[in-house]
């Protein structure tokens, strides 16, 4: 059994069994954080019933099994063949592996004819990637109509740049995205959507360390996230400081 870690439910939170609501469980690492970038980017998918869909780097197929849940057929690519093995038991357990399909391929160059798929999505992935050429190869397998939805870490949090610089060695290798590098993604396509998330709300995480109380965390970062909402809304500069940034990538 693939066991979620990071799992806090936010106080008040609907319940997961609610059929519009978000399976935490499926988000798999930094749920508190993931539930509302997938609150903004489920619905620009709308119904995913006989939909196919493209997750890219599908790790162990925490996505890929909410998508297949909700009604698509999902082909789920890695680089890792033991990624993809425990990804095929999550899909198993939820009771969608007729609905999932997995294979060994790199995202940037993708074994797909034109125009094959709904919707592409990956989450943490295009930053191990080359943006440009993987953008590229997302938009040749979407169909006319397509999106690909790319939901990736940005750069320049300074909490985050900290704590990678500190506890990730390997991230000096990766590409985190500024606004720049979400634009140049977005000139692969017709037209491009985007919204970042997560400014002040990162310092929950700080808060949780200090003082272990579990209501005191949920009601911190309950509290910073309205603050964001806010602060993001009246000073849209800051968004370039923030952690995590979803784009909305459309094939007319
Ligand atoms: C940070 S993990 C995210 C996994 C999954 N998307 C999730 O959110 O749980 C990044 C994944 O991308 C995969 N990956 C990295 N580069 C890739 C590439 N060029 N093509 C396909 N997958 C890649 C890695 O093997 C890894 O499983």
């Amino acid at each position: 059994m693939v066991k979620s870690k990071n799992m806090l439910p936010l106080k008040g939170q609907r319940p997961t069994s609610r059929s519009d609501s978000v399976e935490t469980d499926l988000l798999l690492w930094w749920e508190d954080f993931y539930v509302p970038v997938f609150e903004y980017t489920l619905p620009k998918m709308g119904t995913l019933k006989g939909k196919k869909v493209l997750e890219l780097g599908a790790g162990t197929g925490g996505t890929a099994t909410l998508l297949a849940k909700r009604g698509a057929s999902v082909v789920g690519i890695d680089l890792l063949p033991f990624r993809l093995t425990e990804a095929k038991m999550r899909a198993s357990e939820h009771n969608v592996v007729e609905s999932v399909d997995f294979a060994l391929m790199d995202a940037m160059h993708l074994a797909f004819p034109d125009n094959t798929f709904d919707f592409v999505i990956s989450k943490s992935v295009l930053v191990f990637t080359e943006h440009a050429q993987t953008a590229k190869e997302c938009y040749r397998v979407l169909k006319p109509g397509g999106k690909a939805i790319f939901i990736e870490n940005m750069r320049y949090h300074p909490m985050v740049w900290l704590y990678r610089k500190v506890f990730l060695k390997y991230s000096g290798k990766l590409r985190y995205f500024s606004v720049q590098d979400i634009e140049t993604v977005g000139a692969e396509f017709e037209r491009l959507e985007h919204r970042e998330f997560h400014l002040l709300a990162v310092s929950a995480l700080f808060w949780q360390k200090c003082i272990a109380i579990p209501t005191f965390y949920r009601a911190s970062l309950r509290l910073l996230k309205v603050i964001d909402t806010s602060l993001l809304k009246c000073l849209p500069f800051l968004k370039r400081l923030c952690w995590i940034t979803a784009m909305i990538c459309h094939k007319d």
